[in-house]
């Protein structure tokens, strides 16, 4: 591989830490830092992951620009640093959101920059707007909502959504602060002779991600069964018919090993990622696939009102990046969340504090 340093922002973080430990079990040789203010409740729980896979930690956060200064020189830097929550921001003043989410990749890329280092970003299918997405024609199944072939706006259909969906509207304080990441890295990219390259990633998942209500729905989901804690279907009625399509953050890898191998790619290019409409699953199904896994049953009530941040449907259209990188989502529903349950099973009483 032709990176021998890589810095991984946001390192003790759900993707971070799973990233980190995947480039130091595949690649040998190669020297991997993670950085982290740990500030996500239970990314503390991933330094022993960390530590067991020879990955080096630095305590520091994004918004101090001195805390890059003390690093090693890198030639790779992996922007997973985040407040990931779409809600963040919504109630109260959005900085604390701004200042990670925008400020902080601007520090990062500025530190890419002195050390002459490539940046892979990131970034979310938040960054399309909230109101064309709730307006896409979508019909009702018996467990799910489904997208409709026929739309009435370019880059969607029944495959989901793709870079040429537009852009203009409201996104949310996560999704404006990632979009205006994503211009940031193609300035440097342009002005700097940067290599950045940019995933839209839709909901990644696996183990080691400390699910919440706001963020990380799918270990949410299971660790309730687990832990036998009950669950609301929050939104759009509450059927707990609304879609996400998951990708297991092991697909994400194979795909960042890919564009690795491809050096002409980084040219500031943005390829949508996600688990497409064959891993997806609606909250419904989701509960079903827990119980079957788990063997648990708990209470899950509806709760009708639907937040203004909230979406019923979402699903990746991965043409782009399956044509560029002969790379296909491999992991299944079932299978992702299997293992996620042992994770969590495995390390039932240090998660406690987490998901208990
Ligand atoms: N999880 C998803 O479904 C998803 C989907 C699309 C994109 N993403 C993006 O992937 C990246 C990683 O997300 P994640 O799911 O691992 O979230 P996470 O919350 O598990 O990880 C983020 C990490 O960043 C750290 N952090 C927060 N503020 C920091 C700061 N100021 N300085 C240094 N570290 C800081 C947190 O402590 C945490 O460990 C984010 O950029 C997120 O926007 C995530």
């Amino acid at each position: 591989m032709q990176f021998r340093h890589i810095l991984i922002t946001g390192g003790a973080g759900f993707a971070g830490s799973s990233l980190a430990t995947l480039f130091k079990e595949h690649f040998e040789g190669v020297k991997v830092t993670a950085l982290d203010s740990l500030m996500r409740r239970g990314s503390e729980l991933n330094l022993a992951y960390l530590r067991e896979y020879g990955v080096d930690f630095v305590h520091g956060d994004v918004r101090c620009r001195d805390d890059f200064q003390t690093l090693e020189k890198f030639d790779l830097l992996i922007d997973c640093s985040a407040e990931p929550s779409v809600h963040a921001g919504t109630s109260g003043s959005p900085r604390k959101v701004i200042d990670i989410n925008l400020s902080g990749t601007v520090n990062c890329l500025e530190a890419a920059r002195e050390n002459g280092a490539a940046v892979l970003f990131l970034s979310t299918s938040r960054v399309y707007p909230i109101e064309p997405i709730r307006n896409l024609k979508y019909t009702e199944t018996k467990t799910r909502f489904e997208l409709d072939a026929k739309q009435s706006l370019p880059g969607v259909s029944a495959k989901g959504v793709s870079e040429d969906f537009p852009l203009d509207g409201a996104r949310s304080f996560y999704g404006s602060t990632k979009l205006a990441s994503e211009y940031f890295l193609q300035e440097y990219v342009y002005n700097c002779g940067m290599r950045g390259l940019i995933n839209r990633c839709g909901l990644l998942t696996g183990p080691r991600q400390m699910g919440r209500v706001d963020q990380g729905v799918i270990t949410l989901w299971l660790a309730r069964h687990i832990y036998q804690k009950p669950l609301k279907y929050i939104g759009f009625g509450g059927t707990g018919k609304q879609v996400r399509d998951l990708l297991h953050i092991r697909d994400l890898f194979d795909l960042i090993v890919k564009q690795i191998a491809q050096p002409d790619c980084w040219n500031g290019g943005v390829f949508n990622a996600g688990g497409g409409r064959e891993v997806s699953v609606s909250l419904q199904e989701l509960t079903a696939f827990c119980q079957t896994i788990t063997g648990k049953k708990i209470s899950v009530t509806p709760q009708p009102e639907t937040a203004a941040v909230d979406i019923p449907i979402y699903l990746t259209d991965n043409t782009r990046v399956e044509k560029q990188f002969d790379w296909k989502p491999r992991t299944g529903v079932e299978e992702t969340l299997g293992d996620i349950a042992n994770w969590i099973e495995e390390n039932k009483a240090g998660l406690e504090s987490v998901f208990g």
